[in-house]
């Protein structure tokens, strides 16, 4: 694992956003997996930033999304599908097609998420996979539980993440209750992964998900295994460390 501490959110997502624009360069048609939550929004800014500069092209990225609320389509303005669109699509040059976030407003859930896994695969697995991480541990919304899920799934989600989660709500009710997430075999599959942290609620579980044993009770835990982790984190997400 390689930590990159930062002073704060800011320099994360500078940080975060020159560590994706080094993979495109790389190979400018990385698929990327990605995440939506507030550690991102900073992150997604800085490559918008870069792309308006024409720093960046992504005229051949592909993008997975790790997960969607259950009951909300891409139009809904608290969907995952919409956080995307506003905060990056809608500003660079990705061909329509080229990105997916799995579906929250499928008929057939299970097959949604058969379809995504089997995504997964056609596309060739993920180059770059983008993380945040819940005060409870969870990376997507893979929640804690008695083991680690390695298949895309519909998950309940705890009570904790819909309790973090109202602040982008009008009322805590609103939060939906369930989601539908990227497993973690293609996470821990994919060629680099990136963890970002920031803030004085992500310390202690940050601390155990770097420093404390495997658990499926923490699943973040799991990416001290993964061969290739970049954890980039601020003072107050480091402060237990
Ligand atoms: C969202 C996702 C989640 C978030 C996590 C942190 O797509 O995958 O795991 O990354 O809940 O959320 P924020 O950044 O809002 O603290």
């Amino acid at each position: 694992m390689k930590l990159i501490p930062v002073k704060n959110y800011d320099e994360m997502s500078l940080k975060a956003a020159d560590f994706i624009a080094a993979q495109l360069m790389e190979k400018k048609d990385s698929v990327l997996g990605l995440a939506t939550g507030s550690t991102m929004i900073g992150l997604y800014g800085e490559l918008v930033a870069k792309h308006k500069r024409g720093e960046l092209d992504f005229s051949q990225v592909k993008t997975l999304n790790l997960d969607e609320y259950i009951g909300l389509s891409s139009s809904d303005v608290q969907s995952y599908g919409y956080y995307m669109k506003e905060y990056l699509f809608k500003h660079v040059n990705m061909k329509e097609g080229n990105y997916h976030i799995p579906c929250g407003v499928c008929q057939d859930i299970e097959d949604e998420c058969r379809a995504y896994d089997f995504l997964i695969k056609t596309l060739g697995g993920i180059d770059l996979q983008l993380m945040g991480l819940g005060v409870d541990g969870h990376i997507g919304f893979n929640e804690p539980g008695e083991s680690f899920i390695k298949d895309t799934h519909f998950i309940r989600l705890d009570e904790t993440t819909i309790k973090a989660n109202a602040r982008f709500f009008e009322q805590e009710y609103q939060v939906p209750k369930h989601a539908i997430t990227m497993g973690i075999g293609p996470i821990m599959a994919s060629k680099k992964a990136l963890l970002c942290a920031n803030g004085k609620s992500k310390a202690a579980i940050l601390k155990k998900v770097l420093t404390e044993p495997v658990s499926p009770l923490v699943p973040g835990s799991i990416l001290q295994l993964h061969p290739n982790l970049t954890v980039i984190a601020d003072e107050e997400a480091l402060s237990e460390i």
